[in-house]
């Protein structure tokens, strides 16, 4: 699958549901109306276009939300989709909060994930409750130490806060290193509405950066994933440092990536409301209508998106991450 503007689509992120069981201050507001059940697509629905897009050239699949591990029956979800893997899938990875991740690593482990990434912006409880409003951070310290001790590769996402956890970001690197963990350093991004100003908390990663440069043996490492990040490896450990810096450093020329929302839509970018209707397709036309409203999708994917924080700006687009799934 190649998109209008000459990139191949390998990468296909699913958000499962666009529920959370935490209300996380640059995500969220804290009163949120979620899409009523009615309108989402099923498991099976979700699985039969996965299965589509992995026929179409599709080798990586994230899960992800809200809180992928909220909805009912997602293992079963997992398992199908891990089928895949080794057999047009090369990998199946999950974007979590971590709050429901002891209870699943031994399953999620099972049915052929290898990797996953937790959200983790701060190991202080107090500050950690603050930031998600409803989070226990021991109770994600122990998903994420269970998770790696059940195999999987786990990197942590911290979105890098003004005022908030920028003072913890050297010592969060440190226990990465320490636990054998990776760890993304992530810049706030504009989507949807919040109970606050994302201006008031942009950090721009640049600075971050050179901190941590002082303070780490950082040595520029490849890129894995095909994602946005950027990477380096701590020297003399086993743990990568990846910087997703969408308003300092742009990286839509190399994306790879669509998006499927839990309602059938997908988004062609993050940043736009480009999108073309996969659940009206598949239940009016079947198959052969959802890869031409796929190939619709392909034609009409943006150059890039146009991330700005300003001051008294509003979001760049309505949607909230949780219902592209970042
Ligand atoms: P891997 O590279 O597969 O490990 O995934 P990832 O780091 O892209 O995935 P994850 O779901 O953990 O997302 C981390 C952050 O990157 C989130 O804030 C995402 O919204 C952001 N992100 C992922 N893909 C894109 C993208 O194409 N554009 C932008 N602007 N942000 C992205
Ligand atoms: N900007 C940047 N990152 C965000 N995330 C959620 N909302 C935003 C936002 N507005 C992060 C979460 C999670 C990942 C999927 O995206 O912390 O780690
Ligand atoms: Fe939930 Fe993730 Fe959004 Fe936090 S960032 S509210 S954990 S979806």
């Amino acid at each position: 699958m190649i998109d209008r503007h000459g990139r191949t689509i390998r990468y296909l992120r699913i958000s499962v549901t666009d529920r959370c069981d935490l209300r996380c201050r640059y995500c969220m507001a804290e009163q949120m109306t979620f899409l009523p059940r009615a309108k989402l697509l099923s498991l099976d629905e979700i699985a039969i276009i996965a299965e589509r897009f992995i026929a179409r050239g599709v080798t990586r699949i994230r899960l992800s939300g809200g809180e992928p591990l909220v909805r009912r029956d997602v293992v079963d979800l997992v398992k199908r989709l891990g089928g895949h893997v080794g057999y047009g899938l090369d990998e199946l990875t999950m974007t979590t909060n971590g709050t429901r991740l002891a209870d699943h690593a031994d399953a999620l482990v099972a049915a052929g994930v290898r990797r996953i990434n937790v959200s983790l912006d701060s190991r202080d409880p107090e500050r950690f409750r603050y930031i998600t409003r409803h989070g226990d951070v021991g109770q994600v310290i122990h998903g994420i130490l269970s998770a790696r001790d059940a195999g999987l590769s786990v990197k942590i996402n911290m979105v890098a806060l003004k005022g908030l956890n920028e003072d913890e970001i050297g010592s969060m690197l440190s226990w990465c290193v320490s636990e054998g963990l990776d760890l993304s350093l992530i810049e706030t991004m504009p989507l949807g509405a919040i109970d606050e100003d994302r201006v008031d908390r942009f950090l721009p990663l640049t600075a971050v950066f050179d901190t941590l440069a002082a303070a780490f043996p950082l040595v520029r490492a490849g890129h894995r994933t095909g994602g946005p990040a950027r990477y380096w490896q701590v020297e003399g450990s086993g743990t990568r440092l990846g910087l997703i810096s969408p308003l300092t450093a742009n990286f839509c020329d190399g994306c790879n990536r669509v998006r499927l929302t839990t309602e059938g839509k997908l988004y062609m970018c993050l940043g736009h409301e480009d999108q073309v209707d996969l659940k009206a397709a598949l239940r009016n036309g079947g198959i052969d209508a959802l890869d031409a409203a796929i190939d619709t999708g392909l034609a009409i994917k943006p150059a890039r998106h146009d991330f700005r924080i300003e001051a008294g700006s509003a979001p760049a687009v309505s949607r909230h991450m949780s219902v592209t799934g970042g």
